[in-house]
C-alpha cells in the first residue's frame, strides 16, 4: 500500500453503544478528539476525525428488548441522541459511521472470509464465560464464585456461560509479533504505563480467539454459515477502515490509513493495543501510530457508566453555561492518563475563577477601554518600551510551549500554559495601569501602545483556545474587529503584531457569566429527576399520566433572560393565575412573536429556579438538534382549558 502523505490526520473516537443515551464520559473522549483535531487543523494538516456508533451484540440485543423495541430502532433513538450531543458539543467530526451501514457490513464479511481463506479463522467450539456488558470473553483463570458463576473482573457484573459452535481467530500465533511491534514501536500506546500493562499481558501467553456466537442474533452474519453471527468487537473495530472507505473508496481509504491517534477509555484498551493490531497484521494492513488510553471520570469514586446508573447528564450543564465551560472544565481538569472525580464545586469553581475572572474580566476590560477611551479604534501609539518588549518575550516562550503541549496531545498543559500567559497580560494591565494613563491627554500615544498590546495579546489568546473554546474564541476573535475566520489564520503565519492598529473593535459582550453554585445545584436536582425518567423510556399508566395537569397557557409578556442566548422569562397566564415560566427557545423565537400565543404548558411540574428566577411550569415543545419547536393550536382556544 502507498504511504500517506506527510500532511494528512486521522484522529478517531471509539465508536459508542447504542443501548443508551450519551453522557459526560463519552464527551469526554470525543472532546478531546474534537480539540486535537481543531489543532492539527489550524497547523495546516489535512485531518479526518471520526466517530460513530457499535450497535451489533449481545448488550444492544437485550437493552432493545428490555425496551420493547428491535434493536435498530433503538439504534436509530441513540444515533440521535448522540448527534444532538454532539451538536451541542460544537464537535466538528468528519463523519459517522453506524456499524449497520451496508458498506461496514459487506466490508467486515469480506475481512472476515480472507481471514478465514489464509486460515487465520478456524471453526471450533467454545465454552466459556462471557460478560454481556464489557462484550467481552473472560479469562480461564478467573475464579469461580460460591455459587457456581463467575463475576466479570472489570466491570464486576455477572458472567453468563457460553457453550457453542465458533470460529475462532488465531491470536496465539500473534504472540510473538506484537511484542516484536511494540518493542519497535514503545509509544504505540500511550500513556507509557498503560504500554506496560499490554506488553506484560501479552507476555502471559494469549489464546485464540472466539469471534462468532450462535446465541446472538443481532450481528453481521458470518458469510456462508447460517445461525453465526460475528462477535461484535470483530466487527466493531474495523469502522476504523470502513469509515474512512474500506472497501467503498479506496482512494480516501488510502489517503488517511493507517490513523495517527485511536482516542479511547482504559476500559477498551486491550482490544484496541491486542485484538486490533493482530486482526490488522493477519490482514496485511499497516498499523496505526497510538492507541491513547484516557482515564475515567468517576462520580463518587466509581467509574461514570449507563452499566451503574451514576452518570451525569450534560444537557443540564451545556444548558446553563453553553459548550465551552464544559469542554474546558473536562481538558484542563485532568491530564489525559488519569482519572478525575467530577465533581460540581469544581467545576463552578473553574467557570468562576479561571474563565469568568482571569480571561472573561481581561476581554472585557482590556475591550471597553479601548471603546472609551478610543471609540473603539486606536489609530496611533508609542515605540514599544521594556515592559511591552517583555511582554512579546513572553509569549513567544508561551506559544512555543504550548505548541509543544499541543502537539503531545498534552492539554491540559497547553491550557494551563495558555492562563499562565492570561495571566502575565493581566499583570501587564495592572503594572501600566491604563485607567491612570488615561487621565492625562498627553499620554494619549502610550495608552495606546498599553491597550494594543493588551488587545494584541488577547487576538493569539483566544487563537491558541480555539481547540478547545472554539466558540468563545470565536467571540473574541470577532470582537477584535477580525473579518477573516479563526480557522483561515495559519498558526506557521500567527504573530502577537498580527492584529492590525486602526481595526474597528466591537463593544464585547460578558463570555462567562459567574454562576452560583447552590442555585445551580438547586436547579439541577430539579431538573434531573424527571429528565432520568425520560432517558429510560419507561413506560407510564394512565394514571401517572393523569398526574400531569396540562393547559393552555397565553404568554402575556416575554423578554430574554439576561447573559444567556437561549432563556426566555414569561409572564404566561394559565387560566386561574398568572405564572412566571422559563423556556429555552429564545434562539427560535423572539419575544415579540410570542406575546398573545397560546400553547401547552404543564402547570404542576416542581418549581425549578434558572437563572436566578423561579420558573413555575414548563411550556411543551418539540425538540430537534438542540432546536425547540413550539405546538400552537390552530383554533382560537380558551386559556387555562385542559389538555390530554
Ligand atoms: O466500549 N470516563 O462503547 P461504550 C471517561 N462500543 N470515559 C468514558 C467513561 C468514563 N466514566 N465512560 C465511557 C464501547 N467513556 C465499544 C467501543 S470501539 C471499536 C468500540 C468513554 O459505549 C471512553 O472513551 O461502552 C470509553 O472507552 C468509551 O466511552 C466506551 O463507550
Ligand atoms: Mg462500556
Amino acid at each position: 500500500m502507498e504511504k500517506k502523505s506527510k500532511t494528512t490526520f486521522y484522529i478517531t473516537t471509539p465508536i459508542y453503544y447504542v443501548n443508551d443515551v450519551p453522557h459526560i464520559g463519552h464527551a469526554y473522549t470525543t472532546i478531546i478528539a474534537d480539540a486535537i483535531s481543531r489543532f492539527k487543523k489550524l497547523s495546516g494538516n489535512d485531518v479526518f476525525f471520526l466517530t460513530g456508533t457499535d450497535e451489533h451484540g449481545q448488550k444492544v440485543e437485550k437493552a432493545a428488548k428490555e425496551k420493547g423495541l428491535k434493536p435498530i430502532e433503538l439504534a436509530d433513538k441513540m444515533v440521535v441522541r448522540f448527534k444532538d450531543l454532539w451538536k451541542a458539543l460544537n464537535i466538528s467530526y468528519d463523519s459517522f459511521i453506524r456499524t449497520t451501514q451496508s458498506v461496514h457490513e459487506q466490508s467486515v464479511q469480506k475481512i472476515f472470509l480472507e481471514l478465514k481463506d489464509k486460515g487465520d479463522i478456524f471453526k471450533g467450539t467454545y465454552k466459556g464465560w462471557y460478560c454481556v456488558s464489557d462484550e467481552n470473553f473472560l479469562p480461564e483463570d478467573v475464579p469461580l464464585e460460591g455459587a457456581g458463576h463467575k463475576i466479570c473482573p472489570d466491570c464486576g457484573k455477572e458472567a453468563g456461560i457460553v457453550s457453542e459452535e465458533c470460529y475462532f481467530f488465531k491470536l496465539s500465533a500473534y504472540e510473538k509479533p506484537l511484542l516484536d511491534f511494540y518493542a519497535k514501536n514503545p509509544t504505540f500506546v500511550r500513556p507509557p504505563s498503560r504500554m506496560n500493562e499490554v506488553v506484560s499481558f501479552v507476555k502471559q501467553g494469549l489464546k485464540d480467539l472466539s469471534i462468532t456466537r450462535t446465541s446472538v442474533e443481532w450481528g453481521i452474519p458470518v458469510p456462508d454459515d447460517a445461525g453465526h453471527t460475528i462477535y461484535v468487537w470483530f466487527d466493531a473495530l474495523h469502522n476504523y477502515l470502513t469509515g474512512i472507505g474500506y472497501d467503498w473508496d479506496i482512494s480516501h481509504f488510502q489517503k488517511f490509513w493507517p490513523a495517527n491517534i485511536h482516542l479511547i477509555g482504559k476500559d477498551i484498551l486491550r482490544f484496541h493495543a491486542i485484538f486490533w493490531p493482530a486482526f490488522l497484521m493477519a490482514a496485511g494492513f499497516p498499523l496505526p501510530q497510538t492507541v491513547f488510553g484516557h482515564g475515567w471520570w468517576l462520580k463518587d469514586k466509581a467509574k461514570m457508566s449507563k452499566s451503574k446508573g451514576n452518570v451525569l447528564d450534560p444537557h443540564i450543564i451545556l444548558e446553563t453555561f453553553g459548550e465551552d465551560p464544559l469542554r474546558y472544565f473536562l481538558l484542563r481538569e485532568i491530564p489525559i492518563g488519569l482519572d478525575g472525580n467530577f465533581s460540581h464545586e469544581g467545576f463552578i469553581h473553574r467557570v468562576n475563577s479561571d474563565l469568568a475572572n482571569d480571561l472573561g474580566n481581561l476581554v472585557q476590560r482590556t475591550l471597553t477601554m479601548i471603546h472609551n477611551y478610543f471609540g473603539g479604534k486606536i489609530e496611533e501609539m508609542d515605540k514599544e518600551d521594556k515592559a511591552d518588549k517583555k511582554l512579546r518575550e513572553e509569549f513567544d516562550n508561551s506559544r512555543k510551549k504550548i505548541l509543544e503541549f499541543y502537539e503531545d496531545y498534552a492539554l491540559n498543559r497547553a491550557l494551563e500554559e495558555i492562563w499562565f500567559f492570561i495571566n502575565i497580560v493581566n499583570k501587564y494591565l495592572a503594572d501600566n495601569e491604563p485607567w491612570k494613563v488615561a487621565k492625562d491627554d498627553s499620554q494619549k500615544k502610550k495608552l495606546g501602545r498599553i491597550l494594543y498590546q493588551a488587545a494584541a495579546a488577547l487576538r493569539v489568546i483566544s487563537y491558541f483556545l480555539f481547540p478547545v473554546m472554539p466558540e468563545s474564541s470565536k467571540k473574541i476573535w470577532d470582537f477584535l474587529g477580525e473579518e477573516k475566520p479563526i480557522e483561515d489564520e495559519p498558526l506557521s503565519g500567527l504573530k502577537f503584531e498580527n492584529l492590525k492598529l486602526g481595526q474597528v473593535i466591537k463593544k464585547p459582550k460578558p463570555l462567562f457569566p459567574r454562576v452560583d453554585l447552590k442555585e445551580f445545584l438547586k436547579e439541577e436536582d430539579a431538573r434531573q429527576a424527571p429528565q432520568k425518567k425520560e432517558d429510560k423510556m419507561d413506560m407510564i399508566t394512565f394514571d401517572e399520566f393523569k398526574k400531569m395537569d396540562l393547559r393552555v397557557g397565553e404568554i402575556l409578556k416575554a423578554e430574554r433572560v439576561e447573559g444567556t442566548d437561549k432563556l426566555l422569562k414569561m409572564e404566561v397566564d394559565i387560566g386561574t393565575e398568572k405564572r412566571t415560566m422559563v423556556a429555552g427557545v429564545a434562539d427560535v423565537y423572539s419575544p415579540e412573536e410570542l406575546e398573545g400565543k397560546k400553547f401547552i404548558v404543564i402547570v404542576n411540574l416542581k418549581p425549578a429556579v434558572i437563572r436566578g428566577i423561579e420558573s413555575q411550569g414548563m411550556l411543551l415543545a418539540a425538540e430537534v438538534e438542540g432546536k425547540a419547536t413550539i405546538p400552537f393550536f390552530d383554533k382560537d382556544i380558551l386559556t387555562g382549558a385542559k389538555v390530554r
